[in-house]
Order: structure tokens, then sequence, then C-alpha cells
């Protein structure tokens, strides 16, 4: 997700400075080549060489570093930035910047930075709610820096209330929102994600192994690309994605009504879920007492939202882009090309679920991307996150052609 991209993390003296570490990690894992710069204060925290040995790369503690400076480096690495994070961001260094004062490494390379600059500010509430700082950070703000607000919480200093750094998990996010293409602005793109349960009785219900990851993922990217998300999940166990109207539903036939109320306005659907094919005839009311040595359970079939939705009728708009899911375990190519016509679709993405490293409850995929017009794209293996990119590259690429 970050590969070829070049992120400065500044690192500032705090108790939370030890979090910029699992940040780093999380740059790197994405592919990002990460320079650190850390204040004076922030190596009083922790040792340069923890982040030298992350990152990979020297780390910038002084201005007047001699070997850095033969290629005068706190220009060249302003100028080669994709990205500036300063996590924490102490009141300290919001104040110089907002000051226009440049008297060490990192706020010298802030100034000389043309990139875009996220603030992850951590430090106590009473400094936070502090009229200077918060004047400082509106300037900033106005001046077009970003911030990821702190959260509220117990402080190091003993105090309660807002100033605790946010997760690690959470900067990163903005980071990648920032540098992600914006190429689903103004679009509306709806994603059905995770299983659906077909209750038997107060207790027991029918369900699968979809763990719902690929439609979170794509429910993500498309955030970062600026789409509008709305994402209709069955029961999973993943935290609803920030940014993104979220609707929780249980049963097939919740989700159809829930697909059905809210599709107009949307330019892309994309039916990642694992809807039941079917749900028990009768709910019973009361849990089934086990009294024979088998038991039976009609099922009757339930509404196909995927058909529904290829078969309404648009009237003369070509509607919105139809994306379905085939999980195989054999005949994927032709049993998805048959899924593909039948449900009138614009693109499907099927995967042999009986593969190792792909389909349910794994973070990695393999997709065969089918299209209306007969072409097609083996994904190769890769992680859901980089697949779920891939996927909506595809769709930018097939919008751009209607
Ligand atoms: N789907 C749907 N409603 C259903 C069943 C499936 O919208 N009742 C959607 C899924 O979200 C997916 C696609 O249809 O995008 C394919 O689902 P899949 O279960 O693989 O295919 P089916 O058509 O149900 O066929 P089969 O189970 O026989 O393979």
């Amino acid at each position: 997700m970050l590969s070829n991209k070049k992120i400065i993390l500044g690192v500032c003296g705090g108790i939370a400075a030890y979090k910029a570490i699992e940040l780093l990690r999380l740059l790197t894992k994405a592919g990002a080549d990460v320079h650190v710069i850390m204040t004076r204060a922030a190596q009083e925290f922790i040792a340069p060489l923890t982040f030298q040995t992350l990152s990979s790369n020297p780390v910038h503690t002084g201005l007047f570093d001699l070997i850095a400076e033969r290629e005068i480096g706190h220009i060249s690495l302003a100028d080669r930035a994709d990205l500036f994070v300063v996590a924490p961001a102490t009141a300290n260094i919001i104040g110089k910047i907002a000051s226009g004062i440049a008297d060490d490494m990192l706020t010298t390379t802030i100034m000389a930075t043309k990139a875009p600059v996220l603030f992850a500010p951590a430090m106590n509430v009473n400094m936070y709610t502090n009229p200077i700082y918060q004047d400082n950070e509106q300037k900033l703000r106005r001046l077009g820096f970003l911030f990821e607000a702190p959260v509220s919480g117990t402080l190091a200093c003993g105090w309660e209330g807002e100033g605790k750094l946010t997760s690690p998990e959470a900067i990163f996010e903005a980071a990648v929102t920032v540098l992600a293409d914006k190429d689903l602005t103004g679009r509306t793109v709806m994603i059905t994600a995770g299983p659906t349960r077909e209750e038997i009785d107060p207790v027991r219900y029918i369900s699968n192994h979809s763990s719902g990851k690929m439609g979170y993922a794509l429910a993500c990217a498309a955030r970062r690309r600026g789409a509008q998300v709305l994402l209709i999940a069955g029961p999973t166990a993943l935290p609803d994605p920030a940014g993104v109207k979220t609707v929780k539903v249980t049963s097939a036939s919740e989700m159809h009504t829930e697909v059905m109320a809210r599709v107009a306005g949307c330019d892309v659907v994309i039916k990642a879920a694992a809807v039941a094919d079917y749900r028990p005839q009768v709910r019973s009311s009361n849990k089934i007492k086990k009294n024979n040595d088998s038991a039976r359970i009609e099922l009757v079939k339930n509404p196909d939202i995927l058909a529904g939705l290829g078969m309404m009728d648009r009237g003369s708009k070509p509607g919105p882009f139809l994306v379905g899911f085939a999980a195989e375990t054999d005949g994927l190519a032709e049993n998805a090309a048959k899924k593909l016509n039948e449900k009138q679709l614009d693109m499907i993405v099927a995967n042999d679920v009986s593969q190792p490293g792909a389909g349910f409850n794994v973070d990695t995929n393999r997709a065969l991307l089918l299209f209306k017009d007969g072409s097609r794209c083996d994904s190769g293996l890769m992680s859901k996150d980089l697949l779920a990119d891939t996927i909506l590259d595809h769709i930018v690429a097939q919008l751009a052609k209607r």
C-alpha cells in the first residue's frame, strides 16, 4: 500500500514515544521507506538504535550531523518526503512550527518541506485544552497541516481526559489516506461483507466461515480513495471502519431489505458478503429439544440479492456498476463466468477457497477477475488489503469507459 513512498517519522519527547515504534512497524510493513527524526527529548525515552534497526535507515538526531550535512540533510529529507508524520507531537513542536521556529532537525525539515504534514498530538489534558495550544493547532489546520486528534483516557501524568496519543493503527490509516489517489471522489460505493446467520431457534443458526475481512478491506480502501462508502455487514468480529457508514444485519432477508432500500444513488455495488442461500422454513420460538436419533430442518431459498440488483429496471440510466464474488472449490473460471452472465454483472471476483492462502478467515487471497466484455485477469496471491486496491483499480478503469 505504501511501496515507493518515502515517509519522515518525527518522534518528539513524550511517554507515548514508545507507540511510534509500532507505527514505524506498520508503515514499513506496508512498504514505506521510513526515515526517523528524533528530537533531543525523544532520545530520553527511546534509543535511536531501536528506530534505526526497525527502519533500516539511519536515524537523524542533530541538525549539524556531519555525514548527513554533506548533502544538506534536512533539505534533502524535506525534498524527498512524500509525507511527514509527527507522532507523538508535543505542545512544544506544534507551538514552534506555528511560530516559524526552526531550531533543530525536525522543525527545520518540516519548515523546508512541501510534503503534507500529519501531527498526532499527545500531552497532558490541561496542556491540550490550553488556549495557547488550541490557537496554535487551529492556525496550523488553517494552513493545511493535518491532525489525528488524541483520545480520552488515563494519561501518564495521572490525569484523566483528552491528550492520549491515538492508536498507531489510526495514525497509520490517516497516513495511508493522505497518500491514496482520490480516484473515487464523488462516487458512492455500497459494499456487503461477512456471513449471514439464519436462525433455527433462539440458540442455533446456519452460517458459514466468512470473516468479513475482504469486504471490510474494500470498504477501507474505497474510503481512502475518496468514495462515500456504505457497508452492509453481517455478523463479524471486525471493528466498524472509521469514516464508513456501517449498517449491521444478521440474516440474508435483512441484508436484502437494507441493500434494496439504499441502492438508489449508488455508483458501485460490491457484493463481497457470503450470503446464506437457504434459511429454515420455520424458526422455532423455543429451543428445539433432542428427542430422536436424527432431525430434519426444512430449508427454503433466500432471495438472491445480487441477481435482484442485476435484473433491476434501470430505465435509461446505466445503473450501478455491479461486482459479485464467487467462492468456489472447483471449476473456478466456468462457475464464475456463469454467475457473471446469469446475474447480469459488470465484473466478478472469483476465488478458489480450497487453495492455501485464499478464501475464508485468512489475511491473503488470490482472485480471478472476470469482466462483462469477456476479459479476465489473475491477481496472484496477495494481502486482502492489496487485493482490495487491485479490485478498485479495475472498477475505476471500467467506470471511466462508461
Ligand atoms: N449472493 C447474493 N444473495 C444470495 C446468494 C449470493 O447476493 N442469496 C451474492 C454473493 O454476495 C456473491 C455472489 O452472489 O457476490 C455469488 O455468491 P455464491 O454463493 O458464490 O453463488 P451462488 O449464486 O449462491 O451459487 P452457489 O452457491 O450455487 O455457488
